[in-house]
């Protein structure tokens, strides 16, 4: 447990404020409420949990679960987190009503340290159109839902939604009274990603030069990615004084995504010279909750992304290659290490013991239990006898699809297809679903379409292809295929990820995947207001 933390469920984060480092900035991780929200990184109840397990031992000073009223797989999930975790606060979206409040605290009421987290629209365009709402309402508004808050809760944040299109006078106005109504936080969203860091710096100044009673309260911001500016202008709101930032493992969500927190975190540990402000993350598991997000939303991050992507260590030129070997410094800024990647040349083979998988599982960042880590290794073997080196990807890519699925409704059995230039192309399949042993054949155009028809025939469903891509995890014919099938039904779409030495079992289970995250989304009804 932090000393930041600790105080705050007797006396709510604006106390806590003065007991800490005034240069301490609190991560807020919202991956699993905004990160989730987004097209396809729907996650189920088992996923959102190993995820909020691996952000508590990363040093996550609060984790938004989720939104408890917009579903009951959202409440469950949040009740759930808040039993479950201890060294991180664990916060819950409510919209500015009695409802929306009394279901989160609902939710969160067993949590060490729980927070409610409310919000309400501020800017004209969003109360005039969203909210059809008058001013002077929505500022009553404030009052009454942080009032309530505070009543149940100790730790209330409150976000004024779209705050960097809103006039600052009222900004101003409704800070300094959802601080008197009890607000220990004030997170400031730059919702539709629109600032640019020299503004946000200028607005977080003006509110600490202009709220009356700003210090009583933590500014956290919250920015969202559509402009590429999200951690850029974080950290200008850091070096204006705010003191928590609200951003998501590999930056994943609404439209571009939010502020991504291994960057803003590397850049403060990294830049420390130039930004003299520390976090309590344990940068080492940066990683692996890396891996842990794509393995459970199919959402694999770009090669060249910052921080966790495949090529972020990688040196490829020669001449940087040789500037490496004399002198590591001279081509990176960090080391691998410092963010949990290990430089590792163990290479994996049909002779490799359960033991050494083991040990490469750990050092990859996962942590199996003995079912999974038997599921895995026996997946494992099969793929070593496959393949003659099995690389790191090929773990990563095998443990996501052997391992993190094993709750799905939907199951892959076995699958033949008859495919060639003299077609027709037929596939017999065998599928289990909700434990029954199905089996179908189809034909199709192609393969391809033939699997899909074959799952189409035991697991009818509305839901229309919009992306069918295959990458190889590594170089080589005996390369593991990996899938990735979009699919949409009612405006929703969902990304299933399979992965497979034969690309047509792979994209079998890339299909049942998004099928199987569709069924969980079914259940989701998200509320209108629910825009950020
Ligand atoms: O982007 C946004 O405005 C949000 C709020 C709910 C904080 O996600
Ligand atoms: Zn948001």
């Amino acid at each position: 447990m932090n000393s930041q933390n600790e105080g705050a469920a007797e006396t709510g984060g604006a106390d806590n404020r003065d007991a800490r480092d005034a240069d301490r900035v609190v991560i807020f991780d919202t991956t699993l409420r905004d990160g989730e929200q987004s097209p396809g990184c729907s996650m189920n109840l088992e996923e959102k949990i190993q995820v909020a397990d691996v952000l508590e031992r990363m040093g996550v000073d609060v984790i938004e679960a989720g939104f408890p009223i917009a579903s009951r797989g959202d409440f469950e999930a949040v009740n759930k987190i808040a039993k479950r975790v201890k060294d991180s606060a664990v916060a819950g979206l409510a919209r500015a009503t009695v409802k929306d409040i009394d279901r989160a605290w609902e939710a969160l009421r067993p949590a060490e340290r729980p927070r409610i987290h409310t919000f309400l629209s501020t800017s004209p365009l969003h109360m005039k159109h969203k909210l059809q709402m008058e001013p002077e309402d929505v500022h009553q508004a404030v009052i009454d839902s942080v009032t309530h808050a505070r009543n149940l809760c100790p730790d209330v944040e409150w976000s004024p939604e779209d705050g960097t299109r809103t006039e600052h006078d009222f900004l101003c106005r409704t800070v300094e009274s959802a601080i008197k109504a009890g607000a220990g936080t004030i997170n400031i969203p730059d919702t539709v990603g629109y600032t640019v860091p020299e503004e946000f710096h200028e607005l977080i100044a003006m509110l600490m030069n202009r709220v009356p009673n700003i210090d009583q309260a933590i500014i956290s911001v919250h920015c969202h990615n559509d402009l590429g500016l999200a951690v850029a202008n974080s950290l200008a709101a850091v070096r204006a004084g705010a003191r928590q930032v609200e951003c998501t493992i590999n930056g994943i969500g609404e439209r571009a995504g939010n502020c991504s927190m291994e960057e803003v975190v590397m850049a403060l540990r990294t830049r420390h010279d130039a930004m003299p402000y520390t976090t309590g993350i344990d940068t080492t598991m940066i990683t692996k909750a890396s891996h842990l997000l794509s393995a459970v939303t199919g959402f694999t991050v770009q090669p060249n992304k910052a921080i966790v992507g495949a090529n972020a260590f990688a040196h490829e030129a020669g001449i940087h290659q040789d500037g490496m070997l004399k002198h590591a410094g001279t081509y990176e800024i960090m080391t691998p290490e410092s963010v949990g990647l290990n430089r590792s040349t163990l290479v994996m083979g049909k002779h490799s013991g359960r033991h050494a998988f083991q040990s490469k599982l750990e050092e990859l960042g996962f942590t199996l239990g003995d079912n999974e880590l038997n599921d895995a290794f026996q997946r494992f073997k099969d793929l070593a006898d496959h393949k003659k080196d099995v690389y790191d990807e090929d773990i990563v890519a095998l443990v996501d699809d052997a391992v993190l699925r094993h709750n799905d409704r939907i199951k892959f059995g076995s699958l033949q297809v008859v495919c060639g230039s003299k077609g027709p192309q037929k596939a017999e399949l065998e599928l289990e679903v909700d434990g029954v042993a199905h089996s179908e054949s189809a034909e199709g155009n192609g393969p391809v379409d033939a699997v899909f028809q074959a799952i189409r025939k035991i697991f009818p469903h509305d839901g229309r292809l919009q992306l069918y891509q295959v990458h190889a995890v590594t170089g080589g014919t005996d390369a593991q295929a990996e899938v990735t099938v979009r699919l949409e039904e009612a405006g929703k779409s969902v990304n299933g990820q399979g992965a497979d030495y034969d690309t047509l079992v792979a994209s079998a289970r890339a299909y049942i995947n998004a099928l199987n995250k569709l069924l969980v989304k079914r259940e989701k009804t998200a509320p209108a207001a629910i825009s950020a």
